[in-house]
């Protein structure tokens, strides 16, 4: 396999220096949680390698988020990230034929392609409104297709499938005898009802989540695999020991502690989310030159400044990043067309969103021909 570092990773605000940069609308997550005011006791932690599946309780808890799932499907993994890629190498091997929905979250496609899979694109568009279209996604499934890849809500769009499609989609995988890996990282953020965790209705399906999105732990690297298969659990449990035999204990227990008070976080989260949401719903009914497909969940969209706008794009970014400080996931950290850019709803303050987006208009007139 060989690693490449992405764009994504390279620009990322925290590589940038948080420091630098004075609006912040690249993040994908909420605001990042302080340490001081999570309530945590951690004084009397040993500091031992921890249980190489994670800690039994806290998967216990990441467990009853979905019927039929127990304690025993659950892989604590360092983020999502690690899950992503301790899925990839398991599954797929060079050759191999992945169908995966793109744009996509970067790690998604780059792993299964740095394997040398065999790529199939499942395109989605501005113009079809990004939609999952799963009877089209369904009719691309081969009889040498491995793994299909989904990431729902979408990064970077926000869209999302219904439960009915979500269930046609592991029916069809069920049927075609491959496996269905499921980026539901931001599930908790969904503006309807959630999805159920979709490991927890097949045997051949792996869902993939973490605490960095919905509950800006970021910095607590704590993810998991979710699976109802037993063996091929043993084989993701061999990668991670593998890789880093345990995730770290304080981790861990941090993880613990802060989801043994979830619903209180998730009352004043998404409180914030449905603040930021308006504010964005607003700044965008006000603009002509910038247009999107509203997001169905998640902290992100994806919109675009418009092809017949006039805007010189290159000069558009260099003017919001240089003379306004303000950041926005750039179209080519997901291999798009740079008029394309993720704005994150979910991280900034209020006000700190409202600055933004109007630099985002000044930056928009500013470099018009
Ligand atoms: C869809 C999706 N999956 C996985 C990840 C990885 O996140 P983490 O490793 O912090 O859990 C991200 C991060 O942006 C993401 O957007």
């Amino acid at each position: 396999m060989r690693y490449r570092r992405m764009p994504i990773e390279v620009e990322s605000p925290e590589q940038l220096g948080y420091g630098n940069i004075e609006c912040n609308l690249a993040e994908s997550s909420v605001s990042d949680g302080l340490f001081s005011q999570l309530g945590l006791k951690l004084d009397d932690l040993v500091l031992m390698y921890g249980d190489h599946l994670g800690k039994p309780e806290l998967r216990a808890m990441i467990a009853g988020e979905g019927p039929l799932l127990h304690a025993e499907d659950v892989l604590l993994t360092v983020g999502a990230a690690a899950a992503l890629f301790i899925v990839s190498t398991s599954l797929l091997e060079a050759g191999d034929r992945a169908l995966v929905v793109f744009p996509n979250y970067a790690t998604n496609i780059e792993t299964p392609r740095q394997l040398g899979c065999q790529m199939d694109y499942f395109q989605l568009s501005f113009e079809g409104g990004f939609r999952i279209d799963v009877d089209a996604l369904i009719a691309r499934i081969t009889p040498e297709t491995k793994l299909v890849s989904v990431t729902c809500p979408h990064n970077p769009t926000g869209t999302m499938i219904s439960e009915n499609d979500l269930h046609r989609l592991v029916e069809a995988v069920e049927n075609r005898g491959c496996r269905l890996l499921f980026d539901e990282t931001y599930r908790e953020m969904s503006f309807g009802t959630a999805l159920p965790p979709a490991a927890s209705l097949s045997q051949r399906v792996i869902s993939v989540s973490s605490l960095s999105k919905t509950y800006g732990l970021p910095g607590i690297r704590t993810g998991w695999i979710l699976c109802r298969d037993r063996s091929l659990m043993e084989t993701f449990l061999a990668a991670k020991e593998q890789i880093f035999i345990s995730n770290s204990v304080v981790d861990e227990e941090i993880a613990y502690q802060f989801l043994s008070r979830k619903a209180e976080h998730l009352e004043r989260i998404r409180a914030h989310i449905d603040t930021n949401f308006g504010i964005l719903k607003a700044w965008m009914g006000e603009q002509t030159d910038y247009e999107w497909v509203e997001p169905q969940g998640g902290v992100v969209c994806f919109p675009r400044i418009k092809p017949e706008s006039g805007v010189d794009v290159e000069k558009f970014y260099s003017i919001l990043n240089t003379v306004y400080k303000t950041w926005v996931g750039p179209g080519h950290w997901f291999e798009s067309d740079r008029r394309h850019m993720r704005v994150g709803f979910g991280w900034p303050t209020a006000d700190e969103l409202t600055r933004g987006l109007n630099n985002i208009t000044q930056a928009l007139l500013a470099a018009k021909d």
